[in-house]
Order: structure tokens, then C-alpha cells, then sequence
């Protein structure tokens, strides 16, 4: 990632704050990629969850992806181990008391956030950067809900985050320049590319994705089939996936979530959700998480 300067130079972003220690909170796919992520480019990762069946969840995870690097030839079984040595969970949010930065990815609440965020606030040291992977709640209000607005941050990472290389770098207002930096240089640091985008509904891939995902599921609504949807897209059209595919693999939950946040931004009248995405969301069909989305995955 590089920057161009007012002068026309290429500057590359600098740790302004020392990273060693990584917090993740959470314990879904984006929280247990994230934490693959840092651990494999050699950060101490300290994740938290609500149980240690989630917990668990998060070494089941990443030890599927870490075999599966041994079983290409990636790594070997030293590697695997070095790796899983760096990944500590715990259920207490105490065990952040001296990371350098948490990245949180919980569930996309602004009351349940703004209630971790208050906590992240009194158990995290001074200085300690907080970077959420929201990707539909308006990051300034987490800002407000600590007294170190200046230390709150988006990273909105990608799914599946160990593959996807973009991370949009979100600053609100109240953001220190210093934070913004350190977090592009972090970036760079774990193999990613990062984009600067302000605080707004969709930040930049979300605002076209998912309009596009809605359009494919109301062009189903009107009478084409998912197969052929998916297979004009993917094969013909060259995208790595069709939209059914996709939305399947984001998860039909998440995605209603962000086309309902666009749309009350918006106003758009096309941007209205899908009805057919409301019932999948309302019958549970909620994608691979579920076994069950667009397609099945039994
Ligand atoms: N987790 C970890 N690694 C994975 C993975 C997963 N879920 N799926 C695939 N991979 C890895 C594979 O192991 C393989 O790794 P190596 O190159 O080291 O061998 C690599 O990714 C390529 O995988 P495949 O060859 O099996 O499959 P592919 O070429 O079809 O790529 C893909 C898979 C990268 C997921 C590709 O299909 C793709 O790019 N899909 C689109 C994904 C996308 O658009 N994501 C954005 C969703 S929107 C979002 O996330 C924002 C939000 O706010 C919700």
C-alpha cells in the first residue's frame, strides 16, 4: 500500500503505534479468519468469545485451514504448530488488558457493540487502538460510546478474510491520523491492501455489492432460475462467484442486514430488500453457515 503525498510522492504508511499484540473479539468465520490472519504473519493473537465451545470453534477453524496448507505443501507440521502457539482464547474480555490493538467482529448491533465497545474502553491500556469489521453500523457512534474516539477505527476485512485482500481502512472525524496510519501500515504488515473510506453506509464495495446481490434475487423473484443467474455471471460474466453462490457464502443475515442499512441511507426505492432474502433470513436459510442458503451444502 502506498499513499500518494500533497507533493506528489509516494509515502508508505508507518506503525505509529508498536503492534505485538493482537486482540480479536468474536468467534465467528470473519473473527476466526482475522485471527488466522495475524497469527500467520507472526502476531501474538489473544481472541475472545462467549463459551469455550466457541472458542474451540475458532481452533477448529483455523486448524481446517492450516491443514489444508500442509496437505498443498504450504507449510509444514512445525509451521501448523507455530501458528496454533500464537492463538489463545479466553472467555473474559479481562485477557485484552495488554494488547496493542483489537479488531472486533461480533454481531452487527449497534446496542451490543456500543456495550463492548464501553468495556473495551475500561479494560484496554492507554493507546490501544479499536478496530471494528462492522459493515453496516455507523462507526462514530462506537467512537462515542468510549472516551478515545481518536483510537476507534474500522477494518472492514473481507470474507473468506485469510483469501481476500482488501481491507477498507474507516475513519470517522474524531480518528487520530496517527491511528489511520498505523492501521494501513498493520495492513501491509498481514498481506492485505488497504483503501481509506470515510464513515458511511456501504463504505465502497458494500454500496455497489450488495444493491447488485439484492437486483440477482429479485431477478429470480421475476422468474429466472438461481442456476442460470449464477452460471451467466460466473462462467460468462467472469466473476469468481455467482451472486446465489456469494450471497451464500456472506450469509443471507448479514447481507439483509446491509441492504436494509443502505436503504434506510439511501432511500433509494430499488435498494428495498428482496422479500425473498426476508424469508430466507426469517426461515434460518441463512447460507453455508447454515447448510442451508440459495443452495444446499448438506
Ligand atoms: N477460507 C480460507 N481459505 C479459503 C477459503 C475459505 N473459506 N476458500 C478458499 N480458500 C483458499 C483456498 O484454500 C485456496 O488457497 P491456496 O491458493 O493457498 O491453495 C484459495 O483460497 C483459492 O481457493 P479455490 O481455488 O478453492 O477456489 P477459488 O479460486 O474459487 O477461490 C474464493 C475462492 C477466493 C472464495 C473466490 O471464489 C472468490 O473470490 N469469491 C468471491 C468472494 C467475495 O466476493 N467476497 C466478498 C464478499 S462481501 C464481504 O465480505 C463484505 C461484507 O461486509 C459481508
Amino acid at each position: 500500500f502506498a499513499e500518494a503525498s500533497a507533493a506528489g510522492e509516494v509515502a508508505t504508511p508507518e506503525l505509529k503505534h508498536d503492534i505485538a499484540k493482537v486482540g480479536v473479539v468474536g468467534t465467528g468465520t470473519m473473527a476466526s479468519g482475522i485471527a488466522l490472519v495475524f497469527a500467520q504473519s507472526g502476531y501474538e493473537v489473544t481472541y475472545v468469545g462467549r463459551s469455550q465451545e466457541k472458542l474451540d470453534g475458532v481452533v477448529g477453524y483455523v486448524t481446517k485451514n492450516l491443514d489444508r496448507a500442509v496437505s498443498k505443501g504450504k507449510l509444514d507440521e512445525a509451521g501448523k504448530e507455530a501458528v496454533l502457539g500464537r492463538l489463545t482464547g479466553a472467555t473474559e474480555r479481562e485477557a485484552l488488558a495488554d494488547v496493542d490493538i483489537v479488531v472486533e467482529a461480533i454481531a452487527e448491533d449497534l446496542a451490543i457493540k456500543t456495550e463492548l465497545y464501553k468495556d473495551l474502553d475500561r479494560i484496554c491500556k492507554q493507546g490501544a487502538i479499536l478496530a471494528t469489521t462492522t459493515s453496516s453500523l455507523p462507526i462514530t457512534r462506537l467512537g462515542e460510546a468510549t472516551s478515545r474516539p481518536e483510537s476507534v477505527i474500522g477494518m472492514h476485512f473481507f470474507n473468506p478474510a485469510p483469501v481476500m485482500k482488501l481491507v477498507e481502512v474507516v475513519t470517522t472525524p474524531a480518528t487520530g491520523a496517527d491511528v489511520d496510519e498505523t492501521v494501513k501500515a498493520l495492513c501491509a504488515k498481514v498481506g492485505k491492501v488497504a483503501v481509506s473510506c470515510g464513515d458511511r453506509a456501504g463504505f465502497i464495495v458494500n454500496c455497489l455489492l450488495f444493491p447488485y446481490l439484492n437486483d440477482a434475487v429479485k431477478l429470480h423473484e421475476s422468474g429466472v432460475a438461481i442456476a442460470d443467474i449464477d452460471a451467466a455471471i460466473k462462467e460468462q460474466a467472469g466473476f469468481p462467484m455467482g451472486p446465489f453462490e456469494l450471497l451464500d457464502v456472506v450469509g443471507n443475515d448479514v447481507s439483509l442486514a446491509i441492504q436494509k442499512e443502505l436503504y434506510a441511507e439511501f432511500k433509494e426505492p430499488g435498494f428495498a430488500p428482496a422479500e425473498l432474502l426476508e424469508q430466507k433470513v426469517a426461515a434460518g436459510e441463512l447460507g453455508r453457515k447454515t447448510k442451508k442458503g440459495f443452495h444446499d451444502y448438506a
